[in-house]
């Protein structure tokens, strides 16, 4: 699939969308996949800084380009270790009820089946928990927010966000979670390996580090779709001609979910412009003007300008079987309905507070239009979908909680 991934085809409405300033940002221009060469590539990344004593040995799917990997962050096999352990660790909210993995469960590829997150204070969260599959590769972070651009400045918001609380550490609390974590001689010692030379190793900047570094070794490419293009196995009939649509111009899913990672924000180490497109596909219209009901605008609600209205970022699609409910805020419980949804070019809302006919939003993108998708078609793209569900990625030990023995 090489160059069809990486981005817009050059003159189709996603670039003329782009081009009027859609909500989209341009930082740099991505490498074409194409160019990085592809089977099972073993990279090795030296680590600088004293930081943990092993080099880091990236084990990649074939065609997965290196992550990006911040320069003051390095890699390491004792600080993804570390950052595992806290993924996990409830001692890390202000109430030490919830731990990053209270909202990204494994089994869900790190999403949480919930429409919307609960806080560890129980406040509810307007939106969806994102899984974090090849999360390592996102060019922004979150449903609608161009200016995150890395997971450590993401991480501040489920840490210290009070809008909703998620986990609710404040300044009251900040130095006491902390020296629960300093009181603790395993962890004492794994921050003293992983950040050597540090003359105070357990801090909220290593704490956000070591989490980074275990969430960019988050990588899912084997599925059976990549299996497929290994030539391993063969897909059927039915997830064929799914397939066929949806990189076809028909169905125009590949548009927007059509690199590597079934996306269309892609970073990785040797990227030089990066494309950070977001789009409005119609799932409201409360107000004829293609309104979102607040406080789930997309990106206008940063910038405040109307072109943002209802811009989010396409999701990656791997191992979407397992993470509905689906879009930003959990409004589509299963795949055949979201199916029905693009089939339609938008979504009707015949009542209630958000109700409104998404088909007709001006602001929807031109690629969600109206398509004659017969159910067959509907049901084969769903077959395909369901490729891309990686059984080894949703049970991999590395990835799993180190505190229940399994
Ligand atoms: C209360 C539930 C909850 C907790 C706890 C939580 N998250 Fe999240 N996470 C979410 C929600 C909801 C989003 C989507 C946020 C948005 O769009 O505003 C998200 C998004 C993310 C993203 C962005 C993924 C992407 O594809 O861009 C990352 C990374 C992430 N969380 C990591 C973490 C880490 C690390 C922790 C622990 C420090 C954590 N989360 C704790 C609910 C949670
Ligand atoms: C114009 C770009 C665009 C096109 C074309 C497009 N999508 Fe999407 N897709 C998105 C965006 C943006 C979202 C998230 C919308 C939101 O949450 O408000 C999304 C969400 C999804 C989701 C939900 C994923 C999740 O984790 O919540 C699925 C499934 C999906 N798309 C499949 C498809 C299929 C199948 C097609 C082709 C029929 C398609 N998309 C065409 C942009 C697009």
């Amino acid at each position: 699939m090489s160059a069809r991934g990486l981005s817009i085809k050059p003159g189709s409405a996603a670039r003329r969308r782009l081009k009027q300033g859609g909500g989209a940002l341009l930082l740099a221009l991505t490498a074409l996949l194409g160019g990085c060469g592809g089977g099972g590539t073993t990279v090795t990344d030296s680590a600088p800084g004293g930081s943990g004593s092993k080099a880091w040995s990236w084990s990649l799917p074939a065609n997965f380009p290196e992550p990006k990997v911040p320069a003051d962050n390095p890699m390491s096999e004792a600080k993804v270790e570390l950052g595992r352990r806290l993924f996990y660790d409830q001692r890390l909210s202000g109430n030490g009820k919830q731990s990053c993995s209270s909202c990204h469960l494994q089994e869900k590829a790190f999403t949480e089946g919930l429409a919307q997150a609960i806080g560890s204070t129980g406040e509810l969260h307007p939106r969806s928990a994102q899984h974090l599959a090849n999360v390592a590769y996102n060019a922004t972070l979150t449903w609608a927010n161009p200016s995150l651009v890395t997971l450590e400045r993401q991480m501040e918001t489920p840490l210290f966000g009070e809008n909703p609380i998620e986990m609710g550490v404040n300044d009251g609390n900040k130095a006491e979670v902390l020296k629960r974590l300093a009181d603790d001689a395993d962890y004492a010692a794994r921050f003293a390996a992983s950040f050597a030379g540090d003359s105070t190793p357990v801090s909220w900047g290593n704490v956000i580090k070591a989490i980074s570094a275990f969430q960019r070794t988050l990588i899912s490419g084997n599925s059976r779709y990549d299996q497929y293009l290994q030539g391993r196995v063969l897909l059927s009939a039915a997830e064929t001609r799914g397939m066929q649509l949806f990189f076809g111009e028909k169905a125009e899913c590949f548009h927007c979910h059509g690199s590597f990672n079934f996306n269309d924000q892609i970073l990785h180490a040797a990227s030089r412009l990066v494309e950070t497109p977001f789009h409005n596909t119609g799932l409201y219209n409360i107000d004829g003007k293609g309104g979102f009901p607040e406080p789930n605008r997309g990106v206008f609600e940063l910038t405040a300008k109307p072109a943002d209205m209802g811009m989010f970022r396409a999701p990656s699609l791997r191992n979407v079987e397992v993470t509905a409910p689906y879009m930003h805020d959990g409004s589509i419980a299963t795949l055949d309905e979201v199916l029905r949804f693009y089939a339609a070019g938008g979504r009707v809302i015949a009542s209630g507070p958000n109700a409104g006919d998404g088909r007709a939003s001006p602001l929807k993108s031109d690629l969600v239009t109206l398509i004659d998708l017969s159910a067959q078609e509907q049901a084969d793209i769903v077959a395909f979908l369901r490729t891309l569900t990686d059984h080894e990625f949703l049970s991999n030990p590395r990835h799993a909680n180190p505190f229940t023995p399994k």
